[in-house]
């Protein structure tokens, strides 16, 4: 079939079969598809949807596009597991998680991405740490997941390498917002890392990248059921992003934030207990824990006998930063000249926060991008965010802001006071809204959803 006839027949409506859609993948990385044909077929496939067999065979061939990596020469004696976030603000979880289930005998090869927009990015977190590399050779990364149990490093030129064309044009072409080729692009990355499991977590509310419950849950359940579909049982738990998670945003705070966590000494935060959430999906998906009691079990075990943090040392010191980052956390990140906390101007309590906003404050505060690539400051950022519910006051700040400048402060103080609402809060929003698992996902031939 020529590119144009399936670009003609989706755009028709008609169903492609997974050989014409592996032929298109395949043609967007060996660079034999033009932009303007994968143009067309983004927006054919935004305006006429794809059938549950059409968006497997599409996450598949993004999968196969590239290198899929193989653990089974390392005979390891635990799961190859992991877990994905749709991004949100303060969303510091994998640095805690990954070590975390690791402890716990699982195996986990992280690829993570750099903020984007609002939300914050998993490597340039870690890159607040001096010498992390996250672009370690592969032997090295295959080390690390073997004997530490886990290591969170970048994309690879060689993974999945038809997404990042893909993606390039869907962002100009106004075709990022699709289901379909949003959880292809999501899963075709993730997938290529060879996992038996996958554990994902979708973000809710208005920090979130589909902001409202229906678009969360309508991506939660597609992502279930396509990679499930592909091979890999995948839970999606849907978590609550109406705030910012973690008390912290920022790279270097955010670190900070999660250090304290591993360390045990940020025990019922919200941040520990959407991690712990989805380290115990991660070990029931990986058949370390049959029940949630016995996962909770373990993992409580492995965070108060240190084993956790050291995990997280072991990945840290492997890819080039200090050997001591756990105890000696504040003598290696680095520290703004300006830390200083923001007051509401009238006391009162937090009823809504614009989270998008607060991100947004980080990014202009010099913590995250504006365009792709430019350098960012890693030492910049909010902290002792107040939560939704919580009153303020001129003892308890709205937060403590991290700035370069008595400038970037003051601009920041007003991002920060305009960000967030006073008044009668509303009833508790749940941290974790919905999980839905392998089993619940629809086997689907040909249904839309
Ligand atoms: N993240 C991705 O990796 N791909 C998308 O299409 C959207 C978000």
């Amino acid at each position: 079939m020529l590119t144009a006839e399936i670009i003609r027949a989706k755009r028709d409506g008609r169903e492609l079969d997974a050989a014409a859609i592996r032929r298109f993948v395949t043609g967007i990385a060996d660079g034999s598809v033009g932009d303007e044909q994968i143009g067309a077929f983004a927006m054919a496939v935004y305006l006429n949807d794809m059938t549950t067999p059409e968006r497997i065979a599409l996450t598949e061939a993004i999968r196969d596009s590239g290198e899929v990596l193989d653990w089974t020469t390392l005979d390891l004696p635990g799961p190859v597991i992991d877990k994905h976030s749709t991004g949100g603000v303060g969303d510091v979880v994998s640095l805690i998680l990954g070590p975390w289930v690791a402890a716990c005998g699982a195996h986990v090869p992280m690829i993570s991405g750099r903020g984007l927009g609002h939300t914050g990015g998993t490597l340039d977190k870690l890159e607040a740490i001096p010498g992390y590399d996250v672009t370690p050779d592969p032997a090295r990364f295959r080390e690390l997941v073997r004997d530490a149990g886990v290591a969170i490093i970048g994309q690879t030129g060689q993974l999945a390498p038809a997404d990042k064309r893909f993606y390039a044009v869907r962002d100009v072409t106004a075709t990022v917002e699709s289901i379909p080729l949003i959880v292809a692009s999501i899963l075709g990355k993730k997938l290529a890392c060879g996992l038996e499991a996958l554990v994902m977590d979708v973000k809710t509310g208005n920090g979130a990248f589909m902001p409202t419950h229906a678009q969360s849950q309508a991506l939660a359940r597609a992502i279930a059921t396509i990679a499930t579909g592909a091979g890999t049982p995948t839970t999606a738990l849907i978590t609550d992003m109406e705030q910012v998670l973690a008390a912290s945003a920022g790279n270097a705070v955010e670190v900070r934030e999660a250090l304290a966590v591993l360390r045990g000494e940020a025990a019922d935060s919200r941040l520990y207990r959407v991690t712990r959430a989805l380290a115990v999906e991660m070990l029931k998906a990986g058949r370390l824990a049959a029940a949630d009691d016995e996962a909770g079990e373990r993992l409580d075990r492995a965070l108060a006998s240190g084993g956790a943090a050291e995990r997280f040392a072991r990945m840290v010191a492997g890819l080039g930063g200090p050997h001591d980052i756990v105890e000696a956390t504040d003598r290696h990140l680095p520290e703004a000249p300006v830390v200083r906390a923001v007051h509401a101007e009238r006391a009162g309590r937090v009823a809504a926060m614009d989270t998008r906003a607060l991100g947004m404050a980080v990014v202009e505060l010099g913590g995250g991008r504006r365009v792709a690539g430019a350098a960012i400051d890693h030492a910049v950022g909010l902290s002792e965010i107040a939560a939704l519910g919580e009153a303020v006051d001129g003892e308890r700040p709205l937060a403590v802001i991290h700035a370069r400048s008595e400038a970037d402060f003051a601009a920041a103080a007003e991002r920060v006071r305009r960000a967030v609402t006073l008044g009668e809060p509303g009833a508790p929003r749940p941290l974790i809204h919905e999980i839905i698992r392998p089993d619940d996902a629809p086997a689907g031939q040909g249904e839309r959803s």
